[in-house]
C-alpha cells in the first residue's frame, strides 16, 4: 500500500489553487441522470471519489467524456441499466445518490446498500422515508435498496434529522415528480445549493435551497447546459489548518471564503491573522504558536465536522487546552489514537475530546482510518519533529486533489512511497 513520507517542521508558505468541491461534484455527477441531454460540468477534482461515480455512471451506459482541465461532458441520453452494485457502493457511500434521479426519471433503481463505515453507522432511512412519501414503493432485498414508482408525486417532507445527501436524494428525485415538494428541515449546507443551482441551470424549479425549507415544482424533463462546480471548502480549510500548525503564511486562490465563516472564525481565534477577497483569502501565523480553541461540530452553518480532525491536530500543538465535541457522527475520532501516538495529549470522553496542548509532536509511523483522519495526521506530520509516515493513503486520494504536489509547492517536504518499495 502506498505511503506518504513527510519531514516535519517546515512552515508552509506560499499560495495555492483550491480544486472544485468534491462533495458538489458527486451529487452533480450523480443528478446528471435526470437528464437525457449532454451537460458540461467544469471545475471537477481529479479524485478517487469522483472516478468511483463515473465508473457507476459509465457502468449504465452514461457517456462520459473527461479532460486533463477539470472538465467533464456527461450524456446519460441512452441509459440500459439502474443497477447500483455493492461492489462500487461499498467503496464509496456517495454512490446512494444516484437513487434520487433514477427513481424519478426511470421510475426503477436497484442500490446496494451502503454498509458500515469508518465514521458511524451511517444509516439511509431518511433518503428511503422521503421517496416512499412520494409514492416509491422501497423494499430492501438481499442487500438491495429495490425501488419503484410510475411517476413519483410531490409531498411536504419534514426530515426528521438534518443529513446533507438525504436532502440531495429526494431534492433530485422531486426535479421530474409530479406536483410540488417541500422538504422541511433541510440540510443548508453550501453543497445543496451548489446541487440546486446546477438543476436550475437545466431547466428544474427549485428554490430555498441553502434554507431549512426547500420548494421543488416537478417538470417533465430537464435539458442540457453547463455548469461551473463551487470551491472546496474544506480543502480550503484543510490548507488554512496546516499553515496554523506550521506556523507559515498561505494566500489561497480559486475559493470563497463566505463558505466557511465558522472555520474562519476558529482559526482567527488561534492568533492566525486572516483576509479574504471575492476569491481568494490569506492566512499569516507570524511564526507564532497557535491557541487552543473550542469547538462544537453540527450541520452548517456551524462548524463542519469534516474539519474537526484537522483541528484536533492544530490542538495538539496549540498553547493551552481545547475542548471538541462531535455531534454529527458518532465514531469520528480514529485520529486520536493515531495523534497520541505522534505525542498528543488527547482524553477523550463519549464525544469530547480534551486535548492539553505539547509543543512538540515528534515523527511516527501512523495509519489512515477514514478521509479526514488521513488530513489531520498530514497536518501533525508538518508540524512534528523527525520523520513521520503515513499508511493506507488511499483514503486521502478520495477527497484531496494533489496533495503532495500543493503541499511541495508550499514548502513542505513530502512525498509518496510506491505500494511495495521498502523503506
Ligand atoms: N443519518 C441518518 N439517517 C439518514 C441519513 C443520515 O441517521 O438517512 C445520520 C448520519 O448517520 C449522521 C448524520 O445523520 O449521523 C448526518 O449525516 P449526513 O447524512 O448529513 O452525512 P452524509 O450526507 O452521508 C455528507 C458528506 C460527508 C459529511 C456529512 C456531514 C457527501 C458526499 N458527504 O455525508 O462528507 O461529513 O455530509 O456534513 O456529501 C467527507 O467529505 O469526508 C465526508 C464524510
Amino acid at each position: 500500500m502506498e505511503k506518504l513520507i513527510i519531514q516535519g517542521q517546515n512552515p508552509l508558505n506560499g499560495e495555492i489553487k483550491i480544486s472544485g468541491a468534491k462533495n458538489a461534484a458527486l451529487p452533480i455527477l450523480a443528478a446528471s441522470l435526470l437528464s437525457n441531454a449532454p451537460i458540461q460540468i467544469s471545475n471537477i477534482p481529479h479524485l478517487q471519489d469522483v472516478t468511483t461515480i463515473v465508473s457507476l455512471l459509465g457502468q449504465m451506459s452514461v457517456r462520459i467524456t473527461l479532460d486533463e482541465r477539470s472538465n467533464i461532458e456527461v450524456d446519460a441520453g441512452r441509459l440500459d441499466s439502474f443497477h447500483a452494485p455493492y461492489e462500487l457502493v461499498r467503496t464509496m457511500r456517495a454512490s446512494v445518490l444516484v437513487l434520487g434521479p433514477l427513481l424519478s426519471r426511470f421510475g426503477e433503481a436497484e442500490v446496494s446498500l451502503p454498509g458500515g463505515c469508518a465514521i458511524g453507522t451511517r444509516p439511509v432511512d431518511q433518503h428511503l422515508k422521503g421517496m416512499q412519501a412520494m409514492g416509491a414503493d422501497i423494499r430492501i432485498e438481499n442487500g438491495y435498496i429495490r425501488a419503484k414508482a410510475k411517476r413519483l408525486q410531490g409531498a411536504t417532507i419534514v426530515m426528521d434529522i438534518v443529513t446533507v445527501t438525504g436532502t440531495e436524494n429526494i431534492m433530485m428525485a422531486a426535479v421530474l415528480a409530479k406536483g410540488q415538494t417541500i422538504i422541511h428541515n433541510a440540510a443548508r449546507e453550501p453543497e445543496v445549493e451548489d446541487l440546486a443551482n446546477f438543476l436550475n441551470a437545466l431547466g428544474a424549479k427549485i428554490s430555498g435551497a441553502g434554507t431549512s425549507t426547500i420548494t421543488i415544482d416537478g417538470i417533465d424533463e430537464l435539458g442540457g447546459g453547463r455548469y461551473h462546480v463551487m470551491p472546496d471548502r474544506i480543502e480550503t480549510g484543510t490548507y488554512l489548518a496546516a499553515t496554523v500548525i506550521t506556523r507559515g503564511k498561505i494566500k489561497l486562490k480559486n475559493t470563497r471564503p463566505d463558505l466557511l465563516e465558522s472555520v474562519l472564525l476558529k482559526l482567527e481565534e488561534t492568533g492566525a491573522l486572516i483576509d479574504t477577497g471575492t476569491d481568494w483569502i490569506s492566512l499569516d501565523m507570524k511564526g507564532n504558536r497557535p491557541r487552543a480553541v473550542n469547538i462544537s461540530t453540527a450541520p452548517y452553518p456551524a462548524f463542519p465536522t469534516d474539519m474537526q480532525a484537522q483541528m484536533m491536530a492544530v490542538n495538539a500543538v496549540a498553547e493551552g487546552t481545547g475542548v471538541i465535541t462531535e455531534t454529527v457522527f458518532e465514531n469520528r475520532f480514529m485520529h486520536v489514537q493515531e495523534l497520541q501516538r505522534m505525542g498528543a495529549s488527547i482524553a477523550l470522553k463519549g464525544n469530547t475530546a480534551i486535548c492539553s496542548g505539547t509543543d512538540k509532536l515528534h515523527g511516527a509511523p501512523v495509519m489512515a482510518t477514514d478521509l479526514r483522519a488521513s488530513a489531520s495526521l498530514v497536518l501533525a506530520g508538518l508540524a512534528a519533529q523527525g520523520e513521520t509516515t503515513i499508511d493506507r493513503i488511499y483514503h486521502i486520494d478520495r477527497g484531496y486533489e494533489c496533495i503532495e504536489e500543493k503541499l511541495t509547492q508550499l514548502g513542505a517536504r513530502i512525498h509518496r512511497l510506491p505500494s511495495d518499495t521498502k523503506e
